[in-house]
């Protein structure tokens, strides 16, 4: 009998845009353990089991925690190339087939690499996404949680490869880090011609605040994760005429404040508002962008239109033409069809 709900199969396969990634946290124990040898580096860690181990937190704070020093094995441009390029493999996988991932220049200046380095090693790998049928982008973020010096140091650093990165954003611990703080660096940001995004991460202590700075004060074209912004209808309804979308983590929600949030997500998509869904820091939460689709949908029952919504609206907030918009949307639909008369959904 035919179902309306989606199937793992169904998901995986179809074409998608992953737009909230962080590179760093594509890190799998395999590859960590790999570079730590590579690089003669003690992590602590012999095992694969051990490396899972430590993969431990249930707030985002402890996350970063064991996050920020797992990037010590990451020290030549090789290891950089390495670490995106088996993200791109495995985003192959599941059918990505345009991504704008995130990297974190602070993490690695702030231990000594030099951001030639780390950068090259990048663009190296997302130059060579084309050969898997992937477009990719890279998108800059500050840490948050140094100060709004080192975010104009790391933006000026940057500057002589601002034809290859499309935009910029604000990551890491959001408490006592509002957007305001970063106006300056954001504001020249703008000037430059970058697109904008921050993070406005999940149950934040003033969070509505935060979500409003960057809307009106930042004026980002997205926000990242973003969803207590489903408290305020007049917000909600700025981002629904203003085109802006979020870029929502089930899984990543579902480690660091123990709920997906899917009915904030779906009360958001039914509103009308370009909700996508994303892996966040796949490694870490042993999840890539279908299994975060697929486990929002078995969660929350979605149907498989709701599905097909969350996926083409990733093509809609993507920074691309509106050709290449409409060319990837059309895909999902030939994609529908032909898995229709294949196969029951
Ligand atoms: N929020 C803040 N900082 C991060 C995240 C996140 O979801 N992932 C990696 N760094
Ligand atoms: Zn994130």
């Amino acid at each position: 009998m035919p179902t309306n709900y989606p199937t793992k199969e169904f998901i995986k396969m179809l074409p998608k845009a992953e737009l909230h990634l962080h590179l760093e946290g594509t890190l799998e124990p395999e590859l960590k353990l790999k570079l730590a040898r590579r690089n003669k580096i003690t992590i602590g860690q012999e095992t694969i089991e051990e490396v899972q181990k430590s993969y431990q937190f249930d707030s985002l704070s402890s996350f970063l925690n064991v996050y920020y020093p797992a990037m010590n094995v990451l020290q030549t441009e090789e290891d950089f190339y390495e670490l995106a390029w088996e993200y791109l493999k495995k985003a192959k996988e599941h059918n990505v087939r345009h991504v704008e991932v995130f990297f974190d220049p602070q993490a690695h200046t702030s231990r000594g690499v030099s951001f030639e380095k780390m950068f090259s090693g990048y663009y190296r790998a997302i130059q060579d996404s084309s050969s898997l049928g992937i477009s990719a982008n890279l998108i800059m973020c500050f840490l948050r949680d140094m100060s709004a010096e080192s975010a104009m140091e790391t933006f000026e650093q940057a500057l002589p490869y601002k034809d290859k990165i499309v935009g910029i954003g604000l990551d890491s611990d959001e408490r006592d880090n509002p957007p305001s703080k970063f106006f300056d660096v954001f504001k020249r940001a703008k000037e430059e011609g970058f697109y904008i995004t921050m993070h406005c991460d999940i149950d934040q202590e003033n969070s509505i605040e935060h979500i409003r700075q960057a809307l009106f004060d930042a004026k980002v074209e997205r926000l990242d994760h973003g969803t207590n912004i489903v408290e305020n209808p007049d917000l909600v309804k700025y981002i629904k005429e203003n085109n802006i979308g979020l870029t929502c983590c089930p899984v990543s929600n579902s480690f660091v404040v123990e709920d997906m949030k899917g009915k904030e997500i779906i009360e958001l998509l039914e509103q009308g508002v370009k909700v996508t869904v994303n892996s966040d820091d796949p490694a870490y939460f042993q999840s890539y962008i279908s299994d975060d689709l697929y486990a929002l949908a078995e969660n929350y029952s979605l149907t498989t239109e709701q599905v097909i919504q969350l996926v083409k609206n990733s093509f809609a907030i993507a920074w691309i033409s509106e050709e290449e918009k409409e060319k990837y949307i059309q895909s999902i639909d030939e994609y529908v069809k032909t898995f229709n008369k294949l196969k029951v959904i």
